[in-house]
């Protein structure tokens, strides 16, 4: 294909080799012996959730684009690699940081209800929440962020044409690729219920004989391509407010949708200040609301401070209880306070404030659980799904990029905007679209994240970067609904309390509580031994979901160490060695 005869040519003019496999053979220094190795490069890393995505970014890395463009390359790329997660029709959040200015900025790409969303737009006549139409309709859209937040990102930060950009996207698009065993077994698991009551949908997602891919087989998505080169040409214009803007709408109003094409004229990405604080001698720079990652990870950190995590021991009872019973004070928490902070008060510093997690750690008896039933009322059981996806990027000057983004579910809600191959996200179920009854992953929502116009909904979406002495040195996130914070929690004190590696730290057993239900989810590789003490202390433990897929760099010393999340078998580090 034209697309990697070309990629060879810029490895060959670069003199550059790509490495793409799991370095068995490197031995990266750390403070402790590992059983697992990160992938080690020198000049600078990218790591995603499958192979194709990451190989474009790094390229671009080697063509001297900074982070920034291969964060956008890498973005794109994913909208037609990955289409579960990566996309043009959802939204996310970006994390950079500027080596030079030793700036982080956060940018918040978010959905937006549609001017014409109403508070109980997915309520039946009795009152009860019509889940098909939250999740299944034309109704289900926010309006889309993605290209606005990509092309923000590049017009402001990054050095390459757009073009340069955008165009291994457009050919892998056009040319086709092969299906992974992972994309193929995604296609039939998540999106084929949904995606074949779609026309548009089931033309793309289905092969020629109306079956699902097998791995092998060449996924070619003409209209995306279509799309893509639109964007190339005339960039946010082309979305917002022309062909593409035509073609959405157009779809919108064949199928009972809402959506105007003043919504998309209106669409503004919103550029945050990050939440900074302080963790064991680094800053960590979180996205603030709408995401309630950064404040409530801050907040559990908080609750821990005062406790010795490493003389716990990693996995071991004590330090699971710990973090469970921290979990619940903050799901909590987030049920009633997080929202949008451009509609709703969001007291952002009450919740942060040491004070406050010095009186919930009070609370806490390190020999019993607190039933959830003691924090606030009780609610029913969740249904999760392993959705949304993150990339972590970092160039050889120290710029980084912490990125995830999402259509909501796997394949959004399944539907095709006809003739432009874009997935429309489904991201109006993570409003509360009843206060007090939970969504699609269990969680509850306050009277903050009830459903406005031109609002945003309250996500659980974490990118994170770490800096030590005001350098960036470890970018990470995950896919994961209402476990993604926990995940990154976990993540974070793996590497930084614990001292194991990104690889190891990656790897070990996580474990995930959100108040509600009142119950811990523990990864089947954890010790039977520890499962059983966290039970005699109360604890009811769900065994054996696996929990977020974190996409994670290190930059120390000179060099980057990559680790791409074993729980999803096409996930990549590739680095420029
Ligand atoms: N839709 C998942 C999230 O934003 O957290």
């Amino acid at each position: 294909m034209a697309f990697f005869r070309s990629l060879l040519v810029s490895f060959a003019l670069t003199g550059l080799v790509i490495t793409a496999v799991l370095a068995q053979d490197q031995t990266p220094i750390y403070e402790r012996a590992s059983a697992y190795s990160p992938v080690v490069a020198t000049g600078g890393m990218v790591v995603a959730q499958e192979g194709f995505a990451p190989r474009i970014g790094a390229d671009i890395l080697a063509q001297g684009g900074n982070a920034i463009d291969a964060a956008v390359a890498t973005g794109f790329a994913l909208a037609v690699t990955l289409p579960r997660a990566g996309n043009l029709g959802g939204g996310g959040f970006m994390l950079i940081h500027l080596a030079e200015s030793g700036e982080t900025i956060a940018l918040d790409y978010r959905e937006k209800a549609p001017q014409a969303a109403t508070r109980d737009m997915f309520l039946g006549p009795g009152g009860e929440v019509d889940k098909r139409k939250a999740f299944f309709s034309h109704l289900s859209a926010g309006v889309p962020g993605t290209v606005a937040g990509l092309l923000y990102a590049h017009e402001k930060y990054g050095t390459l044409p757009l073009e340069t950009l955008l165009s291994p996207a457009i050919t892998l698009a056009e040319e086709g690729f092969a299906v992974s065993f992972d994309l193929a077994r995604a296609l039939k698991r998540y999106g084929s219920r949904t995606m074949s009551k779609n026309p548009a949908a089931k033309k793309i997602f289905f092969n020629e004989d109306g079956g699902f891919y097998a791995p092998g087989e060449i996924l070619v998505q003409s209209d995306l391509a279509w799309s893509l080169r639109q964007i190339a040409q005339s960039g946010r214009r082309a979305f917002y407010d022309g062909p593409i803007a035509e073609r959405l709408i157009a779809d919108m109003e064949a199928n009972g949708g809402i959506m105007t094409r003043e919504d998309l004229r209106r669409y503004k990405i919103a550029v945050r200040k990050p939440i900074i604080s302080t963790f064991q001698g680094h800053e960590i720079a979180l996205m603030p609301p709408p995401s309630s990652g950064g404040v409530h990870i801050v907040q559990m950190l908080n609750i821990m401070a005062g406790d010795d995590l490493a003389a716990m021991g990693q996995g071991s009872a004590d330090s699971y209880h710990l973090m469970a019973e921290a979990m619940k004070y903050a799901y909590a928490d987030r049920s009633k306070y997080l929202g949008d902070p451009d509609f709703a008060e969001v007291p952002v510093e009450a919740l942060m404030d040491p004070a406050y997690a010095t009186a919930i750690r009070a609370k806490i008896d390190m020999d019993k659980a607190t039933p959830s039933s003691a924090i606030k009322a009780a609610a029913k059981l969740p249904y999760e799904s392993p959705d949304t996806t993150h990339y972590s990027v970092a160039d050889k000057d120290g710029n980084m990029v912490s990125n995830t983004y999402t259509l909501n579910f796997s394949y959004g809600s399944g539907r095709v905007a006809a003739g432009t191959g874009i997935l429309l996200n489904n991201e109006m179920d993570d409003f509360a679209v009843k206060p007090g009854v939970p969504n699609a992953f269990g969680l509850t929502g306050g009277e903050a994240n009830a459903i406005e116009p031109g609002k945003r909904p309250l996500s659980s979406m974490t990118p994170v970067i770490v800096l030590k002495d005001g350098k960036a040195m470890l970018a990470t996130g995950s896919p994961g609904g209402s476990t993604i914070i926990t995940t990154v929690l976990q993540t974070l004190i793996n590497r930084l309390v614990h001292g194991l590696n990104v690889a190891e730290a990656t790897s070990r057993p996580r474990i995930h509580h959100q108040w509600l239900p009142d119950l811990i989810s523990i990864e089947g590789h954890a010790s039977p031994d520890t499962i059983a003490l966290l039970e005699a202390k109360g604890h009811t433990l769900r065994v054996g979901r696996v929990l977020g897929a974190t996409e994670t760099i290190e930059m120390r010393d000179g060099l980057f160490y990559g680790a791409a999340d074993p729980r999803r078998p096409a996930a990549r580090a590739v680095g420029i060695p």
